[in-house]
């Protein structure tokens, strides 16, 4: 016999009070923040969908795991526990710790890319793509037609046009030292890459000599998408898939924060010793010696044990379905949200549930403050405050959507924290006639989204 309810495989072990503010409150702390909602304090967020991103509730097995953590500065026992669980997963024999992704990130494209370079990718994330600029080199995005239409169905709309890649790989004009793809797509909306495609990459690549890299925070989810909607894998474990995901790039960024279970840490791994140990000299002047990277020996021992809790089918059952729940909630409403939803989050398509607002007014940004306003929910602009930004002559240039990421904190919320998050978007959906956009009074040169400061338009 089955069940419709697919449950939290897991039941609270210990639990943390959460803000209930009243809507004056909101209003005054939005004003205090200059409608930035990363100026919040988080106890003035009552469910925070800012990031799936470190967020995660750890398991009584990583808790206790982390007792056992060692200390040593040299050579610690967790080290080797976390680097033979890397191994295990990714088959990559260098593992570099690092202290989050975007310092594997700065590590790696420190020591391979320089000015004028081109560095292909799905969607490069906000800190890969920062990084990789910082270098002076090109973040390309090139994922297929399909993962840039919100509306769009498609299985794997995370898929890199390969196409295209031949054709950048092959143009004399371009330097690719390397290519990357992310699992799965976060700013394409949490989407998933297929194995037929990541192998189709691989190819493409090494008939380039070109090495290719995972960019492999949310591995875990892209493995079940796998196992559920591409032929052949169904009857495999997601260990198993992730495992072969790995055997088919030449090295990885990693973010534990998400598919680690983890609240910190990263790793950068490889299959070239000689790239690897340009790294560790790199990661020894700002991270820290290479058997620990930056992290505490405990927080070693969190990783090693979440990337197995990580792959236990039951668990990623219930995280895709818990997903899935919330954006059928959201669509009932009639929100419109990427389709279909991604792994770790809803996507709201915010520049179709506001036309009245025009991009450069920011209408994913006018919602995300809406949802605060309304029911102390925060979730994250995706559109052209994240990726816009200020051409030379003063223009502003515009992202291609305008999304609101609602990311869902792994083992943290119930359902109920979920059908509350439901209500609030459609209460928002049936106020959307009147939601002003926004302009911008301040902003950083880099990653503006989480500093600028904003006004209201027509305030
Ligand atoms: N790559 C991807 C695809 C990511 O989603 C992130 C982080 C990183 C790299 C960087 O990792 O934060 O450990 O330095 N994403 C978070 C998010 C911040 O909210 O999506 P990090």
């Amino acid at each position: 016999m089955t069940f419709n309810t697919i449950i939290e495989p897991f039941r609270i072990h210990s639990v943390e009070d959460i803000a209930l503010t009243t809507k004056e409150q909101r209003q005054a702390a939005l004003k205090r923040v200059k409608y930035n909602l990363f100026g919040l304090r988080a106890d003035e967020v009552t469910i925070d969908l800012l990031t799936d991103s470190g967020t995660g509730s750890m398991s009584a097995r990583q808790w206790a795991g982390m007792m056992e953590g060692d200390e040593s500065y040299a050579g610690s026992r967790s080290f080797f526990r976390f680097k033979e669980a890397v191994q295990h997963l990714t088959g990559m024999p260098e593992v570099i710790p690092t202290h989050q992704g975007r310092a594997a990130e700065r590590i790696l494209f420190t020591e391979t890319l320089r000015q004028g370079d081109t560095v292909p990718n799905n969607t490069h994330f906000d800190t890969t793509r920062a990084n990789v600029e910082y270098q002076g080199a090109e973040a390309l995005d090139i994922v297929i037609p399909e993962g840039r239409d919100p509306a769009a169905v498609h299985p794997f709309k995370g898929n890199v046009d390969t196409i295209e890649l031949e054709r950048v790989l092959d143009d004399p004009a371009r330097r690719v030292p390397l290519v990357m793809t992310t699992i799965t797509n976060n700013s394409g909306g949490g989407q998933p890459v297929s194995m037929a495609n990541l192998r189709a990459v691989s190819e493409i690549c090494h008939a380039h000599t070109v090495p290719f890299f995972l960019d492999a925070c949310r591995f875990a989810e892209n493995a079940w998408f796998i196992k559920t909607r591409e032929d052949g894998f169904g009857d495999r474990t997601p260990e198993s898939i992730a495992q072969e995901m790995f055997s088919l790039a030449d090295g990885c960024t990693f973010s534990a924060k998400k598919d680690g279970l983890a609240n910190i840490g990263g790793f950068l791994a490889s299959k070239d010793a000689e790239l690897a140990e340009k790294c560790r000299n790199l990661l020894i002047l700002t991270e820290g010696f290479p058997t620990y990277g930056g992290l505490a020996g405990y927080d070693l021992e969190a990783i090693a044990r979440g990337l197995v809790e990580v792959v236990d089918e039951n668990y990623l059952r219930y995280r895709i379905r818990s997903t899935e729940y919330l954006a059928e909630m959201v669509n009932a409403s009639g929100v419109p949200t990427v389709q279909p939803p991604g792994g770790h989050a809803v996507y709201i398509d915010a520049g179709t549930l506001l036309p009245n607002i025009p991009p450069g007014q920011y209408p994913a940004q006018a919602l995300a403050v809406e949802l605060y306003r309304l029911g102390g929910v925060r979730g994250v602009e995706i559109g052209s405050v994240m990726f816009g930004g200020t051409n030379d002559d003063g223009t502003e240039r515009l992202a291609p959507m305008e999304l609101v990421r609602l990311a869902i904190p792994r083992r943290t919320y119930t359902q109920s924290h979920i059908d509350y998050v439901g209500e609030v978007v459609a209460l928002a959906a049936a106020c959307a006639a009147d939601i002003r956009g926004y302009r911008i009074s301040r902003q950083a040169p880099w990653l503006r989204h989480f500093t600028a400061e904003f006004e209201p338009i027509g305030d």
